[in-house]
Formats: C-alpha cells, structure tokens, sequence
C-alpha cells in the first residue's frame, strides 16, 4: 500500500501545531521532517527544538531526513527528538555501515537517501542492513522544486534489487512529487511517497493528501 509522508517543511512555521494537528487527521502514514545543516545541502531549515516541538503534538511516526554532514554526531539527539525513521545520505557517510548499525541500535529504521546523481547501484552492500531507500527525485536543499524524470528508471532498477536479493526494505521518494507523477513511481516500485508543497500549497491539504494516496493506488 502506498504511504504518504508530507514534508513539514512546506507548513506554515508560525502555525505548527495547527498543521501538525492537519496531518494527524490526514491519511498521511508518516510526518516528513527536512533536517538541512547549510553545509552538506545550500540551505538550513531548522533543528532539534523544532523536531521536538512537532514530536510533542504528532500522532504519526516522524520520518526524519538527515541533510547533515557527519550525521553520526546527531543520531541519538534526533531519537530522543522523536524520530521513527532516521536516514543519512550515501554522500555524507564515509562509514555507512557503522551508521546504519547504530541507528538500528537506537530503535529506529534506517534509512539511507541518494542524490540524483547518485546511482542506486553503490547501494548493493547494505541493501540487506536498511529497512528505507530514499530517492532523491530533486537536488536536497530546497522545496517547491522540478521533478528530475531520471528518477522513475533508478527506483526500478532498486526494485529488481530488491527483489534479486529479496531484501524488505521501503523505497521512498522525495521531491516534486504530485498526483501526476505518483502513478508511475509506484507503479516502478516506490511505497512511501513524500510531498511538501504539493500538500502545504493546496487549498485542501487534506483532500490532497487523499488524493496522492489514491494516484499512488493507480
Ligand atoms: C528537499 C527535501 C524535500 C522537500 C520536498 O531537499 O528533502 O523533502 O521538502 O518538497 P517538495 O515536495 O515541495 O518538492
Ligand atoms: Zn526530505
């Protein structure tokens, strides 16, 4: 079944309770949670006091998205932060196994994202120790951006993988994400989709959030 994680960072900042409360009544499966340092990604979003504050009000396990360098030095903050879900990116870890043990040791599920330019092949020797793929379908760094149509083949060559190796890992995807686009990526084998201002700008983020779910249905 397909997920639908809404990206926090598209809401309203001076009204967050209110919009976490939204996605507490949404179909969403998860709350999307951008984590940017200005240094591994050009922009800084905001940090744990933020995490936190949504954590106290959220009724949906927190998926949140390291754009971090050196993540290692902020695993067990951003548990106790609330995180579910904790993914690093392939290209700010030197160490990836250690990484994604030490999540795990944390309670959490793993993640580990890519960059566009990224191919999902580097991925072949941890596919067995992650429980999520992130597929970067944008540049990380910013919302509201244009969806690289490059993506829809990497998530299926992850998909063959994952089925080659018969590893359970979730594929999500992230960035530029919309009702129109969400047919074919999870028809190539994408389950949790994540959306920020395809959801935030709509006049029904509700009904939008529905929406998605339905299309990634199709
Ligand atoms: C991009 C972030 C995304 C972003 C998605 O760096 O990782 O999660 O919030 O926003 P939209 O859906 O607007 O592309
Ligand atoms: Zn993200």
């Amino acid at each position: 079944m397909t997920e639908i994680a809404p990206s926090i960072l598209a809401a309203d900042f001076a009204n967050l309770q209110r919009d976490v409360e939204m996605l507490n009544a949404s179909s969403a499966g998860y709350i999307h949670v951008d984590i940017m340092d200005g240094m591994f990604v050009p922009n800084i979003s905001f940090g744990l006091p933020v995490c936190e504050a949504i954590y106290k009000h959220a009724k949906k396990p927190l998926d949140v998205h390291l754009m971090i360098e050196q993540p290692d030095r902020y695993l067990a903050e951003f548990r106790h932060a609330g995180a579910s879900v904790i993914t690093v990116h392939y290209e700010a870890c030197p160490h990836l196994h250690r990484t994604v043990q030490h999540i795990k040791e944390l309670g959490a599920m793993a993640g580990v994202a890519v960059n566009p330019h990224t191919p999902v092949e580097v991925l072949s020797e941890i596919l067995g120790d992650v429980d999520l793929i992130l597929i970067m379908s944008v540049n990380p760094g910013f919302g509201g951006q244009t969806f690289i149509e490059n993506t829809y083949k990497k998530i299926a060559r992850l998909d063959q993988m994952r089925k080659e190796g018969n590893h359970k890992f979730v594929i999500e995807v992230d960035g530029g994400v919309n009702t129109s686009n969400a047919p074919l990526l999870t028809s190539s084998g994408a389950d949790v989709l994540v959306a920020g201002s395809f959801v935030f700008r709509s006049s029904n983020p509700l009904q939008t959030i529905d929406d998605l779910k339905n299309a990634g249905k199709l």
